[in-house]
């Protein structure tokens, strides 16, 4: 035997007790090169056949091989006692950097508070802030204060949900222009977005429960040209920059004139497709100059000021966006949908 051999044996002892991932383990290493039996005993006694120019060396080594062997075990059980359940014997297989990474799901926007958000970045860059207001509404600022009559029907029990107090879910974000124009004077340039509640039965195309923009510009000589313009270049940068919008008369008691509008289908370009029932157009909600009763209701002067309003669904703009053919889709919170839109 040599000093080399010697060394040779250190490293594998250290080795094996660097490996070693359990403290039982970690004895049978002990055992094996230092316990009585052991590889260092029996090199001790073999150290006096051994040629003499090695001795000093042999012994040297055979010394280190103890003292750094035992030190070693020492650290290793420390190590392996707090060590939270190894997946292998040995710590050295634990961790294999090869495997791929553990996958954690991202959350991300739900499509009614994307459409949400773009819409108030779009109406920031055209100068509106955001107004809000309380899903519970009083009567007088969801019906009264908009010049609804009384036995306008979409104030029945049949329609709306009222409260025991005689207050009821809002219907629209419309009373949203009330509280706005009630507290500050003109000019006036808003936006609101929110949940509705109606008393609708659930299919593809309703819910009880739903989101509405509503929209105000109060100014001097604002004009109905400036809605369609306004109308128009929202409409672009949410669908397209070739839709057109179209307004067709209509009758809303807080607005005169009224009309509804609708975007060109940015599916076949106006051609006519399944989206779009062949017609070329699609339905977005209503709009109109504000009603010079409304003004007076609120305290603006009618003869100082005039206004537009409109009004749109979102999930109306997130079906004919996305794609979408039943609103359900948008509720359900089903992961293999959303995770579809998901961006
Ligand atoms: N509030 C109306 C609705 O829910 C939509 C609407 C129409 C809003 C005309 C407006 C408007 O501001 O001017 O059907």
């Amino acid at each position: 035997m040599k000093a080399t051999d010697i060394l040779a044996l250190k490293e594998a002892a250290l080795g094996e007790a660097r490996a070693a991932g359990t403290a039982d383990i970690l004895e049978q290493v002990r055992i094996k090169y230092l316990g009585r039996k052991g590889l260092l005993p029996e090199i001790m006694k073999g150290l006096k056949d051994a040629e003499p120019a090695e001795r000093p060396a042999m012994g040297r080594y055979a010394n280190e091989l103890k003292q750094e062997l035992a030190a070693l075990l020492e650290t290793r059980r420390a190590v392996v006692a707090t060590a939270v359940a190894p997946m292998s014997s040995t710590i050295g297989e634990a961790f294999d950097p090869t495997l791929p990474g553990r996958w954690r799901a991202l959350g991300a926007r739900h499509p009614i508070s994307r459409i949400i958000e773009d819409a108030i970045r779009i109406f920031d860059n055209l100068g509106f802030t955001v107004a809000d207001g309380p899903d519970i509404e009083t009567e007088h600022h969801n019906f009264d204060a908009l010049n609804t009559p009384d036995d306008h029907p979409s104030r029945d029990t049949q329609d709306t949900f009222w409260l025991e107090s005689g207050q009821l879910l809002r219907t629209q974000t419309s009373p949203v222009q009330i509280r706005v124009m009630e507290s500050r004077p003109p000019p006036v340039r808003i936006i609101a977005p929110g949940r509705c509640y109606r008393r609708d039965t659930t299919d593809a195309t309703h819910s009880a429960n739903f989101h509405q923009i509503e929209g105000l510009y109060v100014e001097k000589r604002v004009s109905m040209a400036d809605l369609k313009g306004d109308i128009t270049c929202f409409a672009q940068r949410m669908m397209g920059s070739d839709v057109k919008v179209r307004f067709r008369p209509h009758f809303f008691p807080f607005t005169e004139p009224s009309v509804e509008y609708d975007f060109s289908c940015h599916v076949c370009g106006g051609k006519g497709c399944r989206v779009c029932k062949q017609s070329g157009w699609i339905e977005i909600s209503g709009a109109g100059m504000v009603n010079p009763k409304v003004f007076t209701k609120v305290g603006y002067d009618p003869e100082a000021v005039t206004g537009y309003a409109f009004g749109m669904g979102v999930e109306r703009i997130a079906m004919i966006r996305y794609g979408i053919h039943d609103i359900r889709l948008l509720y359900d919170n089903d992961k293999r949908f959303l995770e579809q839109l998901a961006q």
